[in-house]
């Protein structure tokens, strides 16, 4: 028996295997989920293609851009089509912000770049969950996990943008929360520690970052993408049926120091 047997579970943001989103489709095909992979673009999709021969079940693949609303609706249109019966869980692994904005003076931002970042990396839980609830819906609960990072409530040398938006995504999973529990759907994220992913490698000083929770966080070392995986099983699965509007740190502890 697999914790999450019988799950039907859309994953978003495999971008190669170094990415947080492949730790948790991992750990979900371990645990029984049923899986849908959704990949950006053709670019991505190679890469996808060279990886889900791994998984111990052959997961469906979708091209997902969030930028994009008739992409969205296309998702939309897809799981009514082949899930009739729903789906469980949503895993949003998905940021971006433009290279000049993760470096220099926060000050600096340009309109065009918070704006980016806001829609990319925060906007799109909005958007992608107003796409999945109705077949949460139909299946008779679910739910939604997103990804953060501690640089939303404290300051992370040139996370910059990135925290702006991670501090709005934090935020958009409350009032999703608030307003979808009463469809059982339960909407929580999870506060990684660093991890040298793709999306991590536009951020400067991502090494720093990795040195600093090895040297002082309470467990000293980094955390894998795997770790991730098996809090966002736990948040999937029915042993967390009455937990949402949360945030799960998956940081080594890094998150309960002062100084
Ligand atoms: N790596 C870290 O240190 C770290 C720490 C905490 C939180 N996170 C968060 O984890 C999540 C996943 O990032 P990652 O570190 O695994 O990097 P990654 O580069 O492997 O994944 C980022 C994903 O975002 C996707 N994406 C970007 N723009 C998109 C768009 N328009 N439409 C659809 N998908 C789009 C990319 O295709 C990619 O798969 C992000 O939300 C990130 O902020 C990362």
């Amino acid at each position: 028996m697999g914790l999450l047997d019988g799950v039907v579970a859309v994953v978003t943001g495999v971008a190669n295997k170094r990415s947080i989103a492949w730790g948790i489709a991992q750990v979900f095909d371990r645990e029984g989920a049923q899986l849908i992979l959704t990949y950006q673009n053709e670019r991505f999709f190679e890469n996808l293609e060279k990886l889900v021969p791994e998984l111990n079940r052959r997961p469906e693949v979708v091209e997902l851009d969030v930028v994009h609303d008739e992409s969205l609706e296309r998702l939309g249109a897809w799981l009514s089509e082949h899930h009739p019966e729903g789906i469980h869980a949503l895993v949003h692994s998905i940021a971006y912000a433009e290279r000049r904005d993760l470096e220099g003076r926060f000050l600096d931002t340009s309109r065009d770049g918070f704006l980016v970042a806001q829609n990319i990396s925060a906007y799109s839980l909005i958007a992608l969950s107003r796409t999945v609830v109705p077949s949460m819906v139909r299946a008779g609960w679910g739910s939604i996990i997103a990804l953060t990072h501690q640089g939303s409530t404290r300051v992370m040398p040139n996370y910059n943008v990135m925290g702006a938006a991670k501090a709005s995504l934090e935020s958009s999973m409350r009032y999703l929360a608030y307003e979808l529990g009463r469809d059982r759907i339960r909407v929580n994220a999870i506060s990684a520690g660093p991890v040298k992913t793709l999306a991590a490698s536009g951020v400067r000083g991502i090494s720093q970052a990795l040195k600093m929770t090895e040297e002082r966080a309470p467990i000293p070392e980094n955390i894998s993408t795997v770790d991730v995986g098996h809090a966002a099983a736990f948040l999937a699965s029915p042993w967390a049926s009455h937990i949402t509007g949360n945030i799960l740190f998956v940081d080594s502890g890094f998150h309960i120091l002062g100084a």
